[in-house]
């Protein structure tokens, strides 16, 4: 029987920005007291710590990969999950973050495969900057990540934090919670699946035990 550390889930959350006082930092702040509510470990990051200099195969051969990419390569092998709250700029994501992707997806085994992820974004514009998340479901879903069907975006996003840093709608704050609780709902059944797939269990839904015995235990996928 798996220890419950084994099915505690661990997410990283950053926001794809910069600047202080980001909108989208401020919006992966709160899905991060979200997910520590639902009794998972909330790995709160900040993008200044996976800044990349802009890919070059020349520096990845003399030099190796940069410090930023270490980082992020390291804090995303050690999650079950990410959330990235980022900024859309000219209809896409942010160059650093699509920077340190192609970095990032530079690492053996490939880190962002099965990893699962919750995209958001905000920004005053109408639109939240949604154009911006379907940009980066593109390389996520290249690399393997299973990218979460839904996907949250603030519009207004300059006047929608109250002091606490809650969106002041109560229907969005609602709709927002939702969407991170059944993310994290479907990382915890898919890291349940997961084992149950690597066992054979002769009757499904048996807690096996010493006294029935009825699971064989094959090789964890790797
Ligand atoms: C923007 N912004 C923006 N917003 C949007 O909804 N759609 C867009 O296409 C763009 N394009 C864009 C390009 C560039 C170069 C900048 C600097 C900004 C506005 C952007 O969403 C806004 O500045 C956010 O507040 C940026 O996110 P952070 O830094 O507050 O998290």
């Amino acid at each position: 029987m798996a220890n419950s550390d084994d099915f505690q889930l661990r997410v990283l959350v950053f926001a794809a920005s910069l600047r202080e006082g980001s909108l989208n930092d401020r919006l992966a702040s709160l899905a991060a007291t979200i997910v520590e509510r639902h009794g998972a470990t909330a790995d709160r990051a900040k993008m200044a710590e996976f800044d990349c200099p802009s890919y070059d195969g020349d520096l990845e051969s003399g030099e190796g990969a940069p410090a930023g990419a270490e980082e992020l390569h390291r804090r995303l092998k050690a999650c079950d999950a990410f959330i990235i709250a980022a900024p859309e700029y000219n209809g896409s994501m942010p160059g650093v973050l699509k920077n340190a992707i192609d970095w990032v997806s530079r690492f053996r085994p490939q880190p962002w495969t099965r990893k699962h992820g919750l995209l958001m974004s905000a920004s005053p514009s109408m639109g939240g900057g949604n154009r911006g998340l379907w940009a980066l479901r593109m390389p996520l879903e290249h690399l393997g990540a299973d990218v979460y069907p839904d996907m949250f975006s603030l519009a207004r996003a300059h006047e929608m934090f109250d002091e606490e840093g809650r969106i002041r709608e109560p229907k969005l704050q609602k709709w927002f919670e939702g969407t991170v609780d059944c993310f994290l709902e479907l990382v915890e059944a898919a890291k349940h699946y997961r084992a149950v797939k690597s066992q054979w269990v002769e009757f499904l839904g048996e807690h096996p035990n010493a006294a029935t015995e009825r699971v064989e235990t094959a090789a964890q996928p790797g």
